[in-house]
């Protein structure tokens, strides 16, 4: 979700002499943000809801519905569904898919044509799952809600970063992870509102996805594209007018000149996927790849997707397991909190490593309280369920303040300008592939595994903090052109960055 500046290297330190203050088309920018992280957060967070309502199921899975009134029915495997996975999934894989196209749009045409598309897709997608008479339509509306997730994830925060005054770039990345999880707690408390608005509450929860994609559609509609983009696809003095409006003074000319010299430079950059994949590059491809792997085996989205419905399992009626998922979307808001006001004091590294810590607890006493207290055909008792709330609440706090944010802020820090535009694409295509691997597996992975599943997850939050502390440099305060000589002093990575003086630039 991060866009990375797209500043180049040597220009940074000038940004002391930019002129300019926070204005209102940089405002109109960040509601614009806010719109596109909301409505992802809101897809991520209402299809869990949507799936534990009677009325869904009846129309579209009437063989989970029998199952979960069952009497002596395995609770594990109440919703082992392949199709009622796809719903949750389908999203995710178009995502994928559309993230590369929305990425050659996002560069050639512009961020705000780019969100427009996301905008738009939104909006039929919404559409085709508040009046989806079939599963195809469910299914079909979905992979146009993914579509906009992966224009609007990419366009978005490269909007963002570049339309903001340097100074509040790094806040407002982390911010739009903030818009997401503020979405997932509206799709928690609107499930929560329509799950007893009898037959149809499941048609409102998905049909009003419409609200935040409207605003983003509006948004792409009114506001202007960035400076950056215009500048690099040859609108030299429409960029510079933009750059005015948005500092609120004619006086840009630092910033302005700074900005064709970036572009220059990115446009010798032949291909910057080549580039990755040099040796001297491993340790950034490297964090592009298991970084976003990271975060997903984390087991977050477990809790995003199916709170409700693992709530139920376990013994929680409906309304007390929407009313859980409405909690745990406000510790992800506390979490994040958190981590807005400590990741430039305390660095990345402590908080991926207590939030590690205390992830890990909070999943192994899941594990065991499910492998010692739950029979699978039994609901759990009242005490231990109230304990698997208050460690699942623990996880999700400290998810919030590690691994979520910094899953993406992280990865946006440690590129160089040459591999910046691939680092970005690869990271948010695996994020979207492992989120979908999850969607897609995990009804199934709870009905075989049971409560082994948390024990699988709790095993890949010691792998990755593990990795954090021998593998990840801390990347606080440092500034993005001096991340190379970080690499240059780490215990591991040097052998493959100090390679950079004497590279030969053709061997891969
Ligand atoms: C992750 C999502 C997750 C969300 C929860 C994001 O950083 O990429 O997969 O659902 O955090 O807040």
């Amino acid at each position: 979700m991060a866009g990375g500046s797209l500043l180049a290297p040597s220009l940074a330190n000038r940004q002391i002499n930019y002129k300019g203050r926070t204005t209102i088309p940089v405002l109109l920018a960040c509601i614009a943000a806010a719109s596109g992280g909301l409505i992802f957060g809101y897809d991520i967070g209402i299809s869990g809801g949507v799936i534990a309502m009677d009325d869904f199921l009846i129309k579209f899975f009437p063989t989970v519905y029998v199952r979960k009134h069952a009497a002596h029915e395995n609770n594990y495997c109440k919703y082992d569904n392949q199709g009622l996975q796809a719903f949750t999934s389908s999203l995710y894989l178009a995502a994928l898919f559309a993230s590369f196209g929305a990425s050659y749009v996002t560069s050639n045409k512009g961020r705000r044509p780019t969100m427009l598309i996301g905008g738009l897709s939104f909006l039929v997608g919404a559409a085709l799952n508040a009046a989806a008479e079939n599963l195809a339509m469910l299914i079909i509306g979905r992979m146009m809600l993914g579509v906009g997730v992966g224009f609007g994830n990419q366009s978005v925060p490269v909007y963002l970063s570049e339309m903001a005054p340097p100074k509040l770039r790094g806040g407002l990345n982390i911010m739009f992870q903030q818009a997401v999880n503020f979405g997932i707690l509206c799709a928690n408390l609107i499930n929560y509102g329509t799950a007893n608005l009898q037959p149809w509450g499941w048609r409102l929860s998905l049909g009003l996805a419409a609200v935040p994609a409207s605003l983003l559609t509006l948004a792409a509609i009114f506001l202007s594209d960035t400076p950056n983009s215009l500048i690099e696809r040859g609108h030299l003095e429409q960029g510079k007018s933009v750059l005015q409006k948005i500092r609120g003074t004619p006086d840009v000319e630092a910033e302005f000149q700074d900005l064709v010299e970036a572009s220059r430079v990115a446009s010798t950059i032949k291909d910057p996927f080549l580039s990755i994949f040099r040796r001297k590059n491993r340790p950034q491809l490297t964090m592009a790849v298991l970084i976003p792997y990271f975060q997903q085996v984390t087991g977050i989205n477990v809790i995003t997707f199916y709170a409700p419905v693992l709530f139920q399992s376990i013994g929680f009626h409906s309304n007390a397991s929407l009313y859980s998922a409405v909690i745990t979307g406000l510790m992800l808001i506390i979490g994040t909190g958190i981590s807005i006001f400590t990741v430039d004091k305390f660095g990345r590294r402590v908080l991926f490593l207590h939030g590690g810590i205390l992830m890990f607890i909070g999943q192994v006493v899941t594990g065991l309280v499910l492998a010692f207290e739950f029979k699978g055909n039994e609901e759990l008792s009242r005490g231990f369920a109230v304990v698997i709330l208050v460690v699942t609440c623990v996880y999700v706090v400290s998810f919030a303040w590690s691994w979520g944010p910094l899953g993406w802020l992280v990865p946006s820090e440690v590129f160089a300008l040459e591999t910046r535009s691939a680092g970005q694409c690869i990271t948010v295509a695996v994020n979207m592939l492992f989120t979908f691997a999850v969607a897609q597996s995990f009804l199934s992975m709870f009905c075989h595994f049971r409560f082994g599943i948390f024990l699988f997850f709790a095993g890949w939050v010691v792998v990755m903090t593990l990795f954090v502390h021998f593998f990840l440099p801390e990347t606080k305060k440092v500034p993005i052109e001096e991340m190379q000589q970080e690499w240059s002093k780490h215990w591991y990575w040097r052998r493959f960055a100090q390679e950079q003086e004497n590279q030969d630039d053709s061997k891969p």
